[in-house]
């Protein structure tokens, strides 16, 4: 039986989907959080679908065993490679997934052109090709995989030199092609907008979905009558890489401070 005061249980494979648990925390303040950040294991866009799997099913018993109310998968790749094999394993159990927006980049593009930035496990998955088939029949989309950025990020690094040159050589393309509109499909790329915002120009928009699986929890939460009313209990992190590290860099991406602890499994 699932408990309005129960936590919501937000997983990504580092540090990435603080993004989405900052969109969470402000549109549901009043909801305990509990957040796994795989950074043991980092870049799932390099590893197999089937390894993902089971780091998720490991992680959903985690939650399950903190009688968590709702799990969301913060993180695209780990969408693409386990949400069907979650939900197949807990059906009644509210579980969001991540999806780059191409449905919101197709509708608002005038150029015809957009970009993607994402892992190459997101990229290269049947689900986000799927997604293009649904809705990108009338635009252009231009995919471009992004390895290492997401170690960069890891490190705390959002404007280094070296993430910069990265960057650049990954947008320039997309803009030279005449892209509008730049989907940011990893959660980890928030993070990179104040960077992003001075290298394409104020007409280009860039789009991610952090806030939109934050209404979506909501959503599932109120038809169920899950939504907590008291106050929120502060949130709590588990790594299962250096704790130390996490703690260190955690003000600079999340509000504030709090209790990190090591995952061990
Ligand atoms: N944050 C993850 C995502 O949204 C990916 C990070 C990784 O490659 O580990 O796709």
């Amino acid at each position: 039986m699932l408990e309005a005061r129960a936590p919501i249980g937000v997983f990504d494979s580092g540090v990435g989907g603080l993004s989405v648990l900052g969109e969470i925390r402000q549109l549901l303040p009043d909801e305990s959080l509990l957040y796994v950040a795989d950074c043991g294991h980092i870049p799932y866009g390099e590893k197999s679908p089937e390894f993902i799997r089971q780091r998720c099913r490991l992680v959903a018993e985690f939650f399950q065993a903190r009688g968590a109310k709702a799990f969301v998968l913060a993180c695209n790749t780990a969408t693409v490679a386990a949400v069907a094999d979650l939900r197949a394993q807990y059906p009644d159990w509210p579980i969001v997934g991540m999806e780059p927006a191409v449905k919101p980049a197709a509708a608002a593009t005038r150029t015809g052109v957009v970009g993607v930035l994402a892992t190459t496990g997101t990229l290269q998955s049947a689900k986000f090709a799927a997604l293009l088939d649904r809705f990108a029949n009338d635009v252009r989309v231009i995919t471009q995989p992004c390895p290492g950025l997401v170690e960069l990020i890891e490190q705390g690094e959002l404007t280094s030199p070296v993430l910069r040159d990265l960057l650049v050589g990954y947008v320039e393309p997309l803009l030279a092609a005449g892209c509008d509109t730049l989907i940011l499909g990893c959660t980890h790329y928030p993070f990179l907008k104040p960077l992003l915002g001075e290298m394409v120009p104020e007409s280009v928009a860039i789009i991610d979905t952090g806030a939109a699986v934050a209404r979506q929890l909501k959503r599932l939460l109120g038809e169920r009558e899950l939504l907590a009313t008291g106050p929120s209990l502060p949130a709590q992190f588990w790594t299962s890489a250096d704790t130390e590290h996490f703690r260190n860099i955690l003000p600079m991406l999340w509000i504030k401070s709090g209790d990190v602890h090591k995952f061990n499994l």
